[in-house]
């Protein structure tokens, strides 16, 4: 039996804009999925899952034709379970075992759907479990490179590699098309404040996507957030966090212009400024789910607490592990 974890993200800048070959900085936070693989004899893969924002469930099959018969909302569930199926493939594949079965178990600290990067976690831990179970050992950008082709296919060949490089290798990254790197970050102090909800990723970026073929300011709000990045790079060099935050903020007024943020998302974006946080954004695709803000002190947690439209706040720091074995 092994069990491996990955850690979610928040984009610290740029989503979006990463569609159109814009650079982005999504960072790793300390809030994990944890997967356990333990490999079987008949081939059949049996998958537990909690704490995914969906009651636990139990499915067993043995090939995608099974129908899973479980008491949750389906499309949850069979995202939850194509991601993992995706995983498996991937491992199966890595260690040249295309017949292995699996017992796997999910725990996840990471809300679904919420920008917060749950998927590419599971999928790297996933990989990463199933591939030591059966006696691989893979590099972080191997687990990474596998990811991303996992999540290739299971959202029909839209994903960038910033969710799963990040997942994978943790701490700070930088991500423009297929140039993925890591950089060099100072603690970021991390509030998180999750709506409740989720946003539809692909009709988001379906959006912008009209939007910026409609009209031009569109499509240079979306080179303009490239410019926030690229001075967000300069200020994370340099460990300013002031400055991070001030450029978060314009991050965000031009992820609102272009469409993407809700009034919950705003409602607890005001809140965190007026608490006194360094900075605050949506993260992720928007429509709903989580902002993050900048501050030391515990003022922004405590006034998203009270915050209406506000569901859950919490503190995650900068997570310079990525992929790991948490027991083996
Ligand atoms: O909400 P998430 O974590 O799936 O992030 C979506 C980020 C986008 O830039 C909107 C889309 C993408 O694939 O990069």
């Amino acid at each position: 039996m092994v069990v491996s974890s990955a850690p979610g993200k928040v984009y610290l800048f740029g989503e979006h804009a990463v569609v159109y070959g814009e650079p982005a900085v999504p960072c790793a936070i300390e809030r994990r999925a944890r997967v356990t693989a333990e490999a079987r004899d008949d081939g059949r893969i049996r998958v537990h899952a909690e704490d995914l924002s969906l009651n636990g469930f139990t499915v067993e099959y043995s090939d995608e034709t099974d129908a899973p018969d479980v008491d949750a909302s389906e499309s949850l569930v069979e995202a939850g379970i194509s991601y993992i199926d995706a995983a498996v493939e991937q491992a199966r594949e890595a260690a040249g075992e295309p017949d292995a079965g699996f017992d796997i178990t999910v725990e996840s600290e990471i809300p679904l759907g919420a920008g917060l990067g749950s998927s590419a976690a599971v999928t790297a831990a996933g990989i990463d479990a199933g591939t030591r179970e059966l006696g691989v050992e893979l590099t972080a950008e191997e687990v990474a490179e596998r990811a991303y082709q996992a999540e290739l296919e299971v959202q029909d060949g839209e994903a960038s590699r910033a969710d799963t490089f990040c997942s994978a290798t943790g701490g700070a990254v930088r991500v423009e098309g297929d140039d993925c790197r890591s950089i060099e970050a100072p603690d970021l102090p991390f509030v998180i404040g999750f709506d409740g909800g989720a946003g539809d990723t692909g009709k988001l970026v379906a959006g912008v996507r009209a939007l910026r073929e409609e009209y031009d300011f569109a499509a240079d709000t979306v080179g303009n957030i490239g410019d926030i990045v690229r001075s967000g790079e300069e200020a994370l060099a340099e460990g300013n966090v002031e400055e991070l935050g001030k450029l978060m903020n314009f991050n965000h007024g031009l992820l609102e212009a272009l469409g993407v943020s809700s009034r919950s998302l705003d409602q607890m974006v005001w809140a965190a400024r007026d608490a006194g946080a360094l900075g605050a954004k949506l993260t992720g695709a928007g429509g709903g789910g989580c902002i993050v803000a900048l501050d030391p002190t515990d003022a922004t947690e405590t006034a998203l607490g009270y915050t209406p439209g506000c569901e859950d706040a919490f503190r995650a720091e900068l997570d310079t592990d990525g992929v790991r074995v948490e027991e083996a």
